[in-house]
């Protein structure tokens, strides 16, 4: 499959380098993919030339990913999202599934961070995303686990879940099967749409656990009776 990654951080990074050992094509989208902006150490991941090298994929503008593409991964900062699947294009969006990856937090108070205000258990950002792109087939997933542990679940020991909503059940499937590709076993499915607003609150347990034990190979299973 042909994915366009928009965002080119440490989760746009690990998760093309996943999906590229699975065979799949991927390209990640930036806003200003140049010589010179690709050379240059990143916050979170290698500089982008290093993860061209080592992988194989490309790195070309948003609006190119997304466009190339059967399957959109919006891994952006979650406060620029919206703004970012503007530049990636809504036409170039349409009837594809868009995994949303992003949680919207607020670091301005130091780490942990808080949810934005404006998504506090009435709406999720996923939501928002379905709103501004009507004709997208957003699932909400892999939001709620470091990066590493995306691509790699085995990093944490024993039963653990990886959670996805969406409001089209087809869409969800290729998620799962995705995910399950990439060493995932438990895809617990929250429901709709609107079980994003728990996967966008549910993370700030991860986070948390990170403050309290310094580690980040740590998630979430749900054990039922
Ligand atoms: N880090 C983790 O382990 C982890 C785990 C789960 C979920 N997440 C979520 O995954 C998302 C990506 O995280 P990350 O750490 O890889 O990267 P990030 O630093 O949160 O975001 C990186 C991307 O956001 C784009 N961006 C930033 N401001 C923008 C703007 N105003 N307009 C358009 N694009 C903009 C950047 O584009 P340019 O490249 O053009 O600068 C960059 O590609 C976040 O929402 C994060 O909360 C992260």
């Amino acid at each position: 499959m042909k994915i366009g990654i928009i965002g080119g951080g440490g989760v746009g990074q690990t998760l093309g380098s996943g999906l590229i050992a699975l065979g799949h094509q991927v390209t990640l989208g930036i806003r200003a993919p140049s010589a010179e902006e690709l050379a240059k150490p990143r916050a979170q991941g290698k500089p982008l030339a290093e993860w061209v090298a080592a992988t194989g994929g490309t790195v070309a503008t948003m609006a190119e990913a997304a466009a190339g593409s059967d399957l959109v991964i919006n891994a952006t900062h979650g406060e620029a999202s919206i703004a970012a699947l503007s530049l990636a294009g809504p036409d170039t969006l349409a009837g594809k599934v868009l995994i949303d990856v992003a949680n919207p937090l607020d670091f301005s108070k130091g780490f942990p961070p808080a949810l934005s205000a404006e998504y506090s258990g009435h709406t999720s950002l996923a939501e928002q995303i379905q709103a501004a792109f009507p004709a997208a087939r957003v699932v909400k997933a892999f939001n709620t686990i470091g990066a590493a542990i995306m691509t790699n679940p085995g990093l944490v020991k024993g039963e653990h879940d990886l959670f996805i909503s969406g409001n089209d059940a087809a869409a969800k499937a290729v998620v799962t099967d995705l995910a399950h590709a990439l060493g995932w076993k438990n895809v617990p499915d929250l429901g709709d749409l609107k079980g994003a607003r728990a996967q966008e609150t549910i993370v700030l347990v991860w986070l948390q656990l990170i403050g309290t034990t310094g580690g980040t190979l740590h998630n979430l299973h749900v054990a039922r009776g």
